[in-house]
């Protein structure tokens, strides 16, 4: 495939945490720094594809050459990658979406009640992959699943329920998989898996685009 399997290829990655506001001040977040999925996008413009970053509150550089679109909450994600991948090739979900959200968002902040507790309730947010994964004509699907324990099972369970062609699973917690430099993934496929061995997320963004590329291409037929 030479050094750019992806050329004349679109590519989708969504990147980096969600936050879900609670009120003008507060909201619900998680530990994504974005820089796996930074490192994606960045890795697939030099595999030649023309890329579109989806990114969530995170504080990093656009990658040069990559189309990067912000947004805050997973309903806001949500939208912008439904229409960044209209007629793209591959998509590859790496961000880190709340699964739930405030069920209201208050308009002013909210005060402290001395002593009663606080109760706050929360409404599921669309799967936005498990969405794609639901239409027509729609692109190469990749995962991200971060787990702190028994990661093949869930993993294989993932791809199976969200209908998706490939997952990358990677441990956090413990030092591992967010807020770091280094990470290692397992990948996932229909019938095969490949362990990629700890190292800097650059490089592991590298070698998981040229597997994509390989899986996307060897089922496309070109
Ligand atoms: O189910 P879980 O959150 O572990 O799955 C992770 C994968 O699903 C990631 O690729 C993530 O981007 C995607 N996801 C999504 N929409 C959600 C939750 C997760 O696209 N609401």
């Amino acid at each position: 495939f030479g050094d750019q399997p992806l050329r004349g290829r679109r590519v989708v990655v969504s990147a980096g945490p969600t936050y879900e506001d609670i009120d003008p001040v507060r909201f619900i977040g998680n530990r994504s720094s974005g820089r796996m999925g930074f490192a994606v996008a960045g890795a697939a413009r030099d595999a030649g594809a023309d890329v579109t970053l989806v990114a969530g509150p995170v504080a990093l550089p656009t990658p040069p050459g990559v189309r990067r679109v912000d947004v805050r909450s997973a309903r806001q994600m949500h939208e912008a990658v439904l229409s960044a991948a209209r007629g793209a090739d591959i998509y590859i979900g790496a961000a880190a979406v709340g699964d739930y959200r405030p069920s209201e968002t208050s308009e002013h902040k909210l005060k402290k009640a001395s002593g009663a507790p606080l109760h706050l309730e929360l409404t599921e947010n669309p799967d936005i992959i498990a969405s794609l994964a639901a239409a027509d004509g729609r692109p190469f699907l990749v995962g991200f699943a971060a787990e702190t324990r028994e990661l093949a099972s869930y993993a294989g369970e993932k791809l199976r329920r969200k209908g998706i062609d490939m997952i990358a699973a990677n441990e956090v917690g413990g030092g591992k998989g967010f807020e770091v430099a280094d990470n290692a993934l397992h990948l996932y496929w229909p019938g095969g898996d490949e362990s990629l061995p700890e190292m800097p997320k650059t490089d592991l963004a590298r070698q998981l685009v040229a597997r994509i590329a390989e899986r996307f291409l060897s089922g496309s037929g070109t």
